[in-house]
């Protein structure tokens, strides 16, 4: 009888433990799904990834320009909101001109007058942005279609993109193969990892363009949402926002980032930098960037409770205010963009480097791997 007791007992405790242990798995588990997302005009079909972290955290992404269509994170109480602008249809992505959650190429930010000279030739690009070529031209890896595998490891989901940029596109030389691999962590981080390769030399600086607004489903502006940038040095600009090759201190200025300080808080000073951005659109000189990855910045929202930061092997990182949006673009969840609606915040080489020879070098020559990696990660305080 004892026994007979003792083997029912054994039994339930094995039932509850493979009960337990088929809880963890789904806790613990990753998925990773495609849908389609529509056809482009020429009837190519585009995928959105939905990637799902053991937490829940949530990134849909592209193959159309390899973007970021929204991103969820937790708030204090843990409620996951979309921490992003974007919109919910590809059409509205083809016709858009602001670059929501893409990544640029061939180069972020500006090249002055669309022209650098490379080993003694001079290169003219397209010019999309006044007198300036701005983020690869008028057709930058924003616009094009990229190849994309799902990819599924122990502790990530994450897709593949691949897109070879032949030999003049937009006036650059040389085919740049280029792979960006975007990872969900269950570490509730979004890791990027940009490699490419190239047959000539040419100037390569990819960046990812978000625009972050950590309110939570684009509920308020980010003016009182505090930014650290770990950055003594900025690149003030000329009225065209082109670099003027100074490395200006931020101390006693409204680039003074060195402490998490609301946006909001010195946005409207009189300020010429200010005014020739219409408010923050500047690169910060990104302190002992050695190439290795560092916490470098930080965006926190005080009523929610959310925490970006951002480590990154690049020397630079711009900040752009949403300083364009007008008010015109109704995006997810119904929402009006208007003016300071978000904070996109672009780790990169400095803007117009291929003409400054004092700052960094953005040439990539052949034989020479471009690898450059870029962590957002989401927490809660
Ligand atoms: C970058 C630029 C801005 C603006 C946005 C896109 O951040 O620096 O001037 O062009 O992209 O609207």
């Amino acid at each position: 009888m004892k026994a007979k007791i003792l083997l029912i007992l054994f039994f339930i405790a094995m039932v509850v433990a493979a009960c337990g242990q088929k809880k963890e798995k789904t806790r613990n588990s990753l998925k990773i799904s495609t849908a389609p997302f529509g056809n482009m005009p020429d009837g190519t079909p585009i995928t959105l990834f939905t990637l799902v972290n053991s937490n829940g955290m949530i990134v849909k992404i592209t193959n159309y320009g390899a973007i970021v269509q929204s991103l969820t994170a937790p708030d204090k109480n843990g409620k996951f909101e979309d921490v992003t602008l974007g919109y919910d249809k590809l059409e509205d992505y083809i016709r858009d001109k602001s670059y929501f959650g893409c990544i640029v190429g061939r180069f972020g930010n500006r090249i002055a007058k669309g022209k650098f000279t490379l080993d003694g030739v001079e290169y003219t690009l397209a010019t999309n942005n006044g007198p300036n070529h701005l983020h690869g031209g008028i057709k930058g890896f924003n616009k094009v279609v990229w190849d994309a595998e799902p990819i599924k490891n122990r502790e990530s989901v994450g897709v593949k993109l691949t897109y070879l940029s032949k030999d003049g596109e937009e006036g650059y030389p040389g085919n740049l193969h280029c792979t960006v691999m975007y990872t969900l962590t269950n570490h509730n981080e979004m890791q990027i990892e940009y490699k490419a390769t190239t047959d000539k030399a040419t100037p390569v600086n990819l960046t990812h363009h978000s625009y972050f607004n950590l309110s939570g489903n684009g509920r308020r502006n980010i003016l009182d949402q505090q930014l650290w940038i770990n950055a003594d040095f900025y690149t003030p600009v000329d009225e065209t926002l082109i670099p003027t090759g100074e490395l200006a201190p931020v101390k006693d200025t409204p680039f003074d980032f060195t402490k998490p300080t609301a946006i909001g808080a010195r946005i409207h000073d009189k300020n010429q930098q200010l005014e020739y951005g219409h408010g923050y659109d500047h690169n910060w000189v990104l302190n002992d960037a050695d190439g290795s990855l560092k916490l470098q910045a930080s965006l926190y929202d005080p009523v929610s409770g959310r925490l970006m930061e951002i480590y990154t092997e690049e020397p630079g990182l711009q900040f752009y205010s949403g300083n364009f949006l007008d008010g015109s673009i109704i995006g997810k969840y119904g929402v009006r963009y208007t003016r300071n609606y978000c904070a996109v915040l672009e780790t990169q080489h400095f803007p117009d480097s291929p003409n400054q020879l004092n700052f960094p070098s953005t040439i990539l020559r052949p034989g020479e791997t471009y690898h450059t990696v870029t962590i957002y990660k989401f927490l809660t305080k």
